[in-house]
């Protein structure tokens, strides 16, 4: 069977209850379930093509030639796919990021989840998006998360299957936004991947899980109503305690910069003079500001005035992973 060049396009996303540990490492089963919002100002397009001629995956991300580690990543995807699908053939993969990569913005994602769509339609192989949402949460976690449209909770699951992601919320449901504040593009020094295998020992670990499991129904309710400082209480106070967790892990990674403390303060401030804001921050040192529509401009302005925004990356509720025209080669 001829296989067809694909092309997907996927957001990356925020979560508001995070990921952050897993019961199962090779399955990527996590700890608890997690709510996020897609962004669409931050996406990776990915084209891939299946080729009986080639000796060997060849992998280009942003241009240039993957590094071992992540050739590594994706041909283990590609791997799954060819299972599934019943095929040996190798693939030629080109990927493109709008936003820096391994900076606490999860290009991790937007990747896999990109990666999936595109290589599932070269080889022909046909899934439901529940299908999907657990193919790239094996590539990796959050990625699950992307596929759906807009706001999108992943449930934790027992099992591979039980493990999936589905849409609570369409992105014209709610006009929140993401603003993130970029203070470091360099790659990360310790990455998702490692926090999530030594999250587990860490003496806040559980505690953690018990508050995440308490405010995930509370989360989704307040997406659902708009309930904008529900919401926001909820997810900064989520964020602070993926981070204690990560900070008492061993070794401890501790991912915030003096920028990232500083931006952590001002957020606070603005919402003690009104202008009602709340912070989120992954892996890395970037904060994600949280605010509604009709306040994102003097939230941006007054970021933009802050010595230590080096840009300001504006995000809307995006769509899901979708195929389109336009192929990388
Ligand atoms: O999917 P991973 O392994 O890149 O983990 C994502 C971890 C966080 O972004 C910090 C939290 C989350 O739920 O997205």
């Amino acid at each position: 069977m001829p296989f067809v060049k694909a092309t997907a396009l996927s957001c990356a996303n925020i979560a508001f209850i995070k990921y952050w540990g897993r019961k199962d490492h090779l399955l990527r089963l996590p700890l608890n379930s997690s709510i996020s919002m897609n962004l669409d100002n931050a996406t990776t397009v990915t084209t891939v093509a299946f080729d009986e001629a080639l000796p060997a995956d060849e992998i280009e991300i942003g241009g240039e030639p993957a590094s071992p580690h992540a050739a590594r990543r994706v041909s283990e995807h590609l791997d799954r796919i060819r299972a599934l699908a019943g095929i040996t053939a190798r693939a030629r993969v080109a990927s493109r990021n709008s936003f820096p990569m391994g900076a606490g913005i999860a290009s991790s994602a937007s990747a896999f989840a990109a990666l999936t769509v595109a290589a599932c339609a070269s080889a022909g192989l046909q899934l439901d998006e529940r299908a999907l949402t657990i193919l790239a949460r094996q590539g990796s976690g959050s990625a699950c998360r992307s596929i759906p449209a807009g706001f999108v909770e992943w449930h934790t699951g027992d099992t591979s299957d039980e493990s999936f992601a589905e849409s609570i919320a369409p992105p014209d449901h709610w006009d929140l936004r993401d603003l993130i504040a970029i203070v470091q593009t360099e790659h990360k020094e310790v990455g998702s991947s490692k926090g999530h295998e030594i999250a587990g020992p860490s003496p806040f670990a559980a505690a953690r899980l018990a508050e995440a499991e308490r405010a995930l129904p509370v989360v989704r309710v307040a997406i659902l109503a708009r309930d904008f400082t529900t919401f926001g209480e909820e997810a900064e106070q989520e964020a602070i305690r993926m981070h204690a967790v990560a900070m008492t892990s061993r070794p401890s990674v501790l991912y915030w910069s003096p920028e990232t403390v500083r931006i952590m303060h001002a957020v606070r401030q603005w919402r003690a003079e009104g202008l009602e804001a709340y912070f989120s921050i992954d892996a890395g040192a970037n904060v994600h500001v949280l605010c509604q529509g009709k306040d994102a401009p003097y939230v941006e302005a007054a970021l933009h005035a802050l010595l230590d925004v080096r840009e300001v990356l504006a995000n809307r509720p995006g769509p899901g992973t979708q195929l389109v025209e336009h192929h990388l080669f």
